[in-house]
């Protein structure tokens, strides 16, 4: 996954790009960069690295012009090295092109291409799109750019310049995340999000999937590869520039963890009527205009009252979230829900219908395989809804309905703050469908209020002891394994206990249900695999269990790290590490048990020395299958 730039107007584009590709680099970043167009020629400067390598390459050159196109990459096809970043030229170096996204045929059309003539320099498959623009070019780039798109299979987010028409950015979105920023006084922004460009104007276009964005310092046109004309509305963004600053903290991770104590309010904030002790969920709300059904369209929470089905789709962090919300339907009211890896449920035999309600569950609402499993699901008619936290984003505007995490925009590449906001919305959709199907009386739901509001203060609690967090992290720092063991609504906390540790500091870690241990891991424990244990103690034989693994692995002379409840002394005497946090009920732990183990994990990855924001190997959001 990557991200693009562009800039046309009446200044430099050199800053406004660098800057841009700054606030995208948490999208991809082992090579980058910039393609300007000054007095009629484009030169272009691109290396191996992050963003400040090229910042101090072009920093000799005297580099300047308008438009502009940069981009930052996370290399799909071909190795990170100055020759594979874009922007990529077509021979005649009149044209150059940005690209986020796969040309899944390029091998075939780069065969056809060099039968025909065309020197290829790099190993991507990005460099046959301008080579194919050259091809199709005869004095009009939009009809060129037409004529390659409709030979391109895969997903795209192009931007290309070209000398012969030097006014004119033309942009394109296939599967990828494209925004046409709309400025003041003929200044025109194109990106893969948001926050590159929001310094400059908060009136935005989402393109959708075929469209085709025609730029110039005079103004704009959407259409598509047909030269249909699209009417599209200008949205404004909401959020400020200043939520993406690291406010003093070292790592945005390290921010977004110590954020949560308001962002699980803010994903409860006005969801909650204390006085009647009811839910409000507006994103469930509305009447699904895409049903003909008479007398009137049912609303998402209608689909899902009546869902014979409930499907969750997700990846990583968020297929973690969504075992969690699993286990809330069916402890709480019996409703049978499916967990699904996105990518599995896109091409195996994905049993949905008109009466399966499909949850996609994306902190960006980019991410690819959740997209295409999503759009399998509507083309079965199964009502989807999305738990997103990036506003506009495609997964928001495809599902036939959606709640906003609220959570602010989550920089770190390892989610955080996303999760927990996640499990928050989760909790709450299945006390409201309790409430509806009179699974859960007033007396309850007061009760069940009551606990979830006091979270955001416990949350902050366990906040506080990062300090004694940081300690007990200095003694395993060191070691290569571990395990995370949890039961019931911890198991999947421990799987997400778990991968924090594996993506920030690259340690193997594994999560599995603790009584699985026996049937195979335990062979692996001796002194160097500390043993990480979930073991609240809210339900009591669940509790005594956790206990006898906990003995288990001490026999082998196992180390275990125990994250328990406060006032449980007695687990303290048999662990070698101990880390408290509030009770609460039981489905609502998650959302305190997994803040220890995000600060762990935080910790560890700072002591190896390791690149906490931007870990080798990832991107912020998949957006490639
Ligand atoms: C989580 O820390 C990872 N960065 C990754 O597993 C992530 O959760 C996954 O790629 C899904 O991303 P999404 O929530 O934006 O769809």
């Amino acid at each position: 996954m990557c991200g693009i730039i562009g800039y046309i107007g009446n200044n430099n584009a050199v800053p406004i790009i660098l800057e841009g590709l700054r606030k995208l680099e948490y999208r991809g970043y082992d090579s980058a960069g910039i393609a300007v167009l000054n007095k009629g020629k484009i030169s272009l400067s691109k290396r191996k690295g992050k963003i400040a390598d090229l910042e101090n390459s072009i920093k000799k050159k005297k580099f300047l012009g308008n438009p502009g196109l940069g981009h930052t990459r996370w290399a799909t096809h071909g190795d990170p090295s100055d020759i594979n970043a874009h922007p990529h030229a077509d021979c005649s170096g009149k044209i150059a092109v940005v690209h986020n996204g796969i040309i899944e045929n390029y091998a075939s059309l780069r065969q056809l291409l060099e039968e025909e003539g065309h020197l290829f320099k790099s190993s991507t498959d990005t460099e046959v799109f301008p080579h194919l623009i050259e091809k199709f070019y005869k004095g009009d780039l939009l009809k060129a750019v037409q004529e390659a798109l409709a030979l391109i299979e895969g997903a795209y987010a192009f931007a290309v310049i070209c000398e012969d028409e030097p006014d004119k950015i033309i942009a394109a979105r296939l599967g990828s995340p494209l925004v046409v920023g709309i400025g003041k006084n003929g200044n025109f922004f194109v990106a893969s999000d948001t926050v590159a460009i929001v310094k400059y104007t908060r009136r935005v276009i989402y393109l959708d999937d075929g469209e085709i964005a025609v730029i110039t310092p005079k103004g704009y046109h959407i259409t598509d590869i047909h030269n249909g004309k699209k009417k599209k509305e200008v949205e404004n963004i909401t959020w400020s520039l200043e939520k993406i600053t690291k406010d003093g903290f070292s790592h945005y991770m390290f921010k977004e963890i110590c954020q949560q104590d308001q962002t699980v309010y803010d994903a409860m904030r006005g969801r909650i009527l204390k006085k009647q002790s009811k839910i409000k969920l507006g994103g469930l709300e509305s009447p699904l205009k895409w049903f003909d059904k008479k007398p009137k369209p049912p609303t998402g929470l209608d689909c899902l009252l009546n869902a014979k089905k409930i499907i969750i789709v997700a990846c990583g962090t968020s297929w973690h979230a969504g075992l969690i919300g699993k286990y809330m339907f069916e402890n709480i009211l019996g409703i049978p829900a499916q967990v699904e890896y996105a990518s599995e449920a896109r091409y195996k035999n994905f049993i949905v219908d008109e009466n399966s309600v499909v949850i996609g569950i994306s902190q960006s609402g980019e991410t690819a395989d959740t997209i295409s499993a999503l759009r399998e699901a509507k083309k079965k008619k199964a009502v989807t809804l999305g738990l997103v936290n990036c506003v506009g984003s495609t997964i928001a505007r495809e599902t036939h309905a959606g709640i906003y995490l609220h959570a602010g925009p989550e920089i770190g590449v390892a989610s955080t703050k996303a999760f927990t906001s996640q499990v928050c919305i989760l909790a709450l959709i299945t006390l409201l469908m309790g409430q509806e199907k009179h699974l859960i009386n007033k007396e309850k739901s007061k009760r069940i209020i009551n606990s979830i509001l006091k979270i955001p203060i416990q949350i902050g609690k366990i906040l506080k002891e990062s300090n004694s967090i940081l300690k007990i992290a200095r003694k395993y720092a060191h070691l290569n394994n571990f395990l995370y063991l949890g039961r019931g609504y911890n198991f999947p906390v421990a799987l997400e206990g778990a991968l924090k540790l594996k993506e920030i500091s690259y340690i193997h870690a594994e999560g599995y249900p603790a009584a699985e241990m026996k049937h195979g891991p335990i062979a692996l424990i001796d002194k160097n695999m500390p043993v990480v244990f979930i073991a609240t103690d809210t339900e009591n034989q669940i509790y005594k269990k956790i206990v006898s693994n906990i003995e288990e692995v001490k026999s082998r002379h196992g180390q275990v790290i125990a994250i328990s409840s406060e006032g449980n002394n007695s687990i303290k005497k048999i662990v070698d590490s101990a880390i408290t946090v509030p009770k609460t009920l039981d489905f609502l732990t998650p959302l305190l048990t997994v803040i220890p183990l995000q600060l762990f994990a935080y910790h560890i990855a700072v002591l190896r020395g390791c690149d906490v924001d931007k870990p080798r190997n990832l991107a912020k959001s998949v957006t490639v299958e």
